[in-house]
């Protein structure tokens, strides 16, 4: 198979139009057959359940070349589970997960030739989403929905890659206590773009949130969860029910035990033992592990001892572990790597 003629380099985390996407329908109690349509467009009414009370959600992961040539997926079934909560808490029909899997699989294979390369650098990021797509007026839950997955070869999601970012606590709250913010739904997100541009102006390259009821605890930035190291070689990362269970958290608190021997801890962390930490990443799939060099809070700078240069030691341990896995240059544990035949 022909790979298409891009500069994966170059690739910032961007929108480039495939050639495949699945979509399904759910009609009448039930989702369809399902398929892939080479039509990119979505047409709805303008009284879309979608359009109207956002009701909507999404996932995020992402298609790997490995050195031996194989193209696979990290953990789609832990994507496909959280969809289906995600779901239930917006009264939405659950997409079968067995399905979801499926679906990831038929997609990644039909766009191929947008895998990048094995060490360009690039990845495929799969974007599956579901809508209430008929006309919904009254504040309820739609009855129809569609489900689609669609993908695009992506760079690093912060421009200049692995330097060490610069973050501000934010005066916005992202989830409430009881909220939505353990789901992956579209509402979480367009609160989060009004934080994000004043950050940017600002020159920050996003928000870390604390909990909403307390503002002490932190809970984690518009598109990652928060991992950090103590001083002592502990990696720690905020538990709380106002987060996104990242699955490359979770992925990465068994890296960090199993592969490296680290002891690793999900625990409440309060902002005022930030400044004690040696070393802070943000974790995601979009993000995978992205350095974080400073935190300004209110004029207050908290400076890691790992610097603006590079990673901190062992956030690089863990990095190198994670992408090895991904990328078949390290044995995965069972069932985290999904090959596509
Ligand atoms: N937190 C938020 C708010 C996110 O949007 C994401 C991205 O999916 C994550 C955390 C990281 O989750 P994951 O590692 O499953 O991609
Ligand atoms: C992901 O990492 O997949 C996300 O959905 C985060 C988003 C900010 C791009």
């Amino acid at each position: 198979m022909e790979k298409k003629d891009l500069d994966w380099a170059s690739l910032g985390f961007g929108y480039v139009q495939t050639e495949q996407r699945y979509v399904s329908n759910f009609k009448d109690g039930k989702w369809d057959e399902g398929g892939l349509t080479t039509d990119a467009n979505v047409v709805l009414n303008e009284c879309a359940g979608v359009l109207q009370y956002a009701q909507t959600c999404f996932e995020g992961l992402k298609a790997y070349t490995t050195e031996d040539g194989r193209i696979v997926t990290f953990r789609p079934d832990l994507n496909a589970e959280r969809m289906y909560n995600t779901a239930m808490r917006l009264e939405m029909p659950p997409f079968p997960k067995d399905k979801f899997v499926e679906a990831v699989k038929a997609v990644v294979k039909a766009n191929a030739a947008y895998v990048p390369p094995y060490g360009s650098g690039a990845t495929l990021y799969l974007r599956p989403y579901m809508f209430g797509s008929n006309p919904v007026i009254g504040v309820k839950p739609a009855t129809e929905y569609q489900f689609r997955i669609f993908c695009t070869p992506v760079g690093p999601y912060f421009k200049g890659g692995a330097k060490p970012l610069t973050l501000c606590v934010s005066d916005f709250d992202r989830a409430a206590p009881h909220g939505t913010g353990n789901i992956k739904a579209g509402l979480n997100y367009a609160m989060s773009l009004h934080p994000i541009v004043e950050a940017h102006k600002a020159g920050y390259a996003e928000n870390m949130y604390l909990d909403a009821a307390t503002r002490t605890k932190v809970e984690e930035t518009g598109g990652a969860n928060f991992l950090f190291v103590t001083k002592d070689g502990k990696v720690v990362t905020p538990k709380s029910d106002s987060i996104l269970p990242s699955i490359t958290r979770r992925s990465l608190m068994i890296v960090a035990r199993e592969y490296l021997g680290l002891e690793a801890e999900e625990r409440e962390i309060h902002f005022d033992e930030v400044k004690d930490f040696a070393e802070c990443g943000l974790c995601g799939t979009a993000a995978v592990i992205s350095p974080v060099g400073k935190i300004v809070d209110h004029g207050k700078e908290i400076c890691f001892p790992s610097g603006m240069d590079e990673m901190g030691p062992i956030t690089k341990k863990l990095y190198e572990t994670l992408t090895g896995i991904q990328m078949g240059r390290i044995n995965p544990p069972e069932g985290w790597i999904v090959e596509i035949d």
